[in-house]
């Protein structure tokens, strides 16, 4: 397979950069390898060594460029990251860094046989897996409505979750729901036309890729298993894109931070975890980008930075 040519622009990558601080040598994880934008700089940068992870198999001419110019200074495995736990077992307490650029990439949005845009014509599929067995086609001809609904609404934010749940059951009566853009045609007739300058099937869409992907899931267990092969002084840096990715992000950062919560509003905040963190955050909130990042690269709109560092 020919290495990906259309160009992906790495979100927040200076920023990663001042957290991962490769400047300094190093092992570090990408876990999203894409088109290798993070794990490039990161090496750049002098890292010793750099894992990429993707679980995407059409990334792997790109793993292969990257081999043969930077030697054994870079590994790629072709596995989704929440198995880095077992891929990694025997560096376990010894990385650096882990990053994560969650979500699709422009390769994949761009590749219209993959059916992960709503602009462009093509089978209902968006895995980024092909070894997967779901695929959006699954999810859009066999799940109830119920769980249509559900779906959408939790992972696309969409109000008219359950319309277009009942335009989707009622479509596929007819015949089997097959290219993305029967599926547009069917969101369109539930939500109506476009609003501002966002296509109605937006919402749709991330939710069913979401699904499909297993996404929140996913970065749940990598998370998990990322905090066990950071060594002490090492950091965790998540971009992401999706509020629900955020919120997982963040509530798990919270608690590996000791973070006090509120849960009295007339006592004081209350850690409620009294074992010392075993991590500390290396920023206040979320770091969103810049204007002038927003103007060059419309995807960075929505992006949210959060970093940790282990204490112990
Ligand atoms: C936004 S792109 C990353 C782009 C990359 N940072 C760059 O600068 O080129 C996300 C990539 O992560 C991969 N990915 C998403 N979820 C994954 C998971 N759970 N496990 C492994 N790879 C995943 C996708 O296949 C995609 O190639």
């Amino acid at each position: 397979m020919q290495p990906i040519d259309t160009p992906h622009i790495p979100v927040l990558i200076e920023e990663v950069l001042d957290f991962l601080n490769p400047d300094k040598g190093g092992l570090y994880v990408d876990c999203t390898f894409g088109a290798g934008g993070y794990s490039r700089r990161i090496l750049e940068a002098g890292a010793n060594k750099l894992i990429a992870i993707d679980r995407d198999v059409n990334v792997a001419a790109t793993a292969e460029k990257f081999a043969q110019e930077y030697g054994n200074k870079f590994e790629f495995h072709n596995i989704a990251n929440d198995k880095i736990g077992i891929a990694l077992e025997g560096l376990s307490g010894t990385i650096d860094g882990i990053v994560y650029d969650i979500g699709v990439s422009s390769m994949q949005i761009d590749t219209p046989e993959r059916g992960f845009s709503f602009q462009v014509d093509g089978p209902l599929d968006m895995r980024m897996d092909q070894r997967d067995n779901l695929s959006a086609y699954d999810v859009v001809n066999t799940y109830t409505q119920g769980e249509l609904a559900r779906i959408i609404y939790e992972y696309g934010d969409e109000q008219r979750s359950r319309s277009i749940a009942k335009q989707i059951v009622d479509a596929r009566h007819e015949k089997p729901i097959e290219t993305t853009l029967e599926l547009v045609r069917i969101i369109q007739k539930a939500v109506g036309h476009y609003r501002d300058d966002i296509n109605p099937a937006t919402r749709t869409f991330q939710a069913i890729r979401i699904e499909v992907n297993k996404e929140l899931d996913q970065l749940k267990a990598s998370l998990h298993a990322a905090k066990s092969l950071l060594k002490v002084g090492g950091k965790i840096v998540v971009v992401s894109f999706h509020s629900g990715e955020d919120k997982i992000v963040k509530s798990l950062f919270n608690e590996w931070c000791g973070k006090k919560v509120n849960v009295n509003k007339y006592l004081p905040d209350k850690n409620l975890n009294s074992a010392p963190p075993q991590f500390k955050f290396l920023q206040k909130g979320i770091v969103i980008a810049e204007d002038n990042e927003i103007k060059t690269n419309p995807r960075a709109r929505s992006a949210r930075l959060r970093a940790i560092e282990k204490l112990i």
